[in-house]
C-alpha cells in the first residue's frame, strides 16, 4: 500500500543541516517532518522560525510541521508564511480546537491534530471533519529515539473506524519510535503516513534507509 514517509529533521545533523535537507530532497521521502518544541508543552526546546526560514529556502518537499507548543494559535500566520504545508497542533494544547483547526485552513494550510499516547481517539468525534490529518504519538512527545508504545496499533484501528464512521477524509500519521521492523504492521493497521527520525538519520546511509522504508 502507498504511504507517505516523513523523515524528522529533529534527528538531523544541525551542523550540516543544508546537506541533510539536500539528501532528503534527492531521496524518496515524501514530506519533511519538522518538530517545533517550546520547552513548556514538552520538556525539550528544539528550534523555531530561523530554521523554518532556512527550510523555506532549501526544502523541495512538503513541510509537515508538528508543533509541540502551548499556544499554537499565536503562530499560525507565521507558519503559513514559511512554506508550511500541514500544520499539526496538539489536541492537549487547544482549548478551542474547532477555532484553531479552522484558522489553520483559513491560512491555506492542511490542518493536523496530534494526540498524546494517553489521549483517546474518541475526543475527536466532533472535530474529525475539520482535520486533514490526525497524528498519533507513539511515544511521549519531546525527544527522538524513544521506544515505540505497542498500544499504538489498536489506537490506529480505532481511529480508522471513527474516520469511516464519520465519513471523514482524514489521514492517519504515526510519530515516535517508527522503524523498519514496525512500519509494515503500522501500515496494515491503517496508518497513511509514518514519521521516522532516528530510524533514518542514525543509519550510515539515510538515502538507502528511506528507500528501504518505501519498499516495505
Ligand atoms: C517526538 C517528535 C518526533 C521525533 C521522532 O516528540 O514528535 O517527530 O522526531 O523521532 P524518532 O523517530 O527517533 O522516534
Ligand atoms: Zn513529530
Amino acid at each position: 500500500m502507498e504511504f507517505k514517509l516523513a523523515p524528522s529533521i529533529l534527528s538531523a545533523d544541525f551542523g550540516n543541516l543544508e546537506r541533510d535537507i539536500t539528501m532528503l530532497n534527492n531521496s524518496e521521502a515524501d514530506w519533511i517532518h519538522v518538530d517545533v518544541m517550546d520547552g513548556v508543552f514538552v520538556p525539550n526546546i528544539s528550534f523555531g522560525f530561523p530554521v523554518m526560514k532556512m527550510l523555506e529556502k532549501t526544502a523541495r518537499k512538503e513541510l509537515d510541521v508538528h508543533v509541540m507548543i502551548t499556544n499554537p494559535d499565536q503562530y499560525i500566520e507565521e507558519f503559513a508564511a514559511h512554506a508550511t504545508s500541514t500544520l499539526t497542533i496538539h489536541y492537549e494544547a487547544c482549548t478551542h480546537l474547532h477555532r484553531t483547526l479552522s484558522e489553520i485552513k483559513k491560512n491555506g494550510m492542511k490542518a493536523g491534530v496530534a494526540l498524546n499516547p494517553h489521549t483517546p481517539v474518541s475526543v475527536l468525534e466532533d472535530s474529525l471533519y475539520l482535520a486533514d490529518m490526525v497524528l498519533i504519538m507513539s511515544v511521549n512527545p519531546g525527544f527522538g529515539g524513544q521506544k515505540f508504545i505497542e498500544n499504538t496499533y489498536s489506537k490506529i484501528e480505532r481511529l480508522k473506524n471513527l474516520i469511516i464512521q464519520k465519513n471523514a477524509n482524514t489521514l492517519i500519521e504515526v510519530d515516535g519510535g517508527v522503524n523498519l521492523d514496525n512500519a509494515r504492521k503500522l501500515i496494515d493497521s491503517g496508518a497513511d503516513a509514518l514519521v521516522a527520525g532516528n530510524a533514518v538519520f542514525a543509519t550510515t546511509n539515510p538515502t538507502d534507509t528511506i528507500h528501504k522504508f518505501k519498499s516495505i
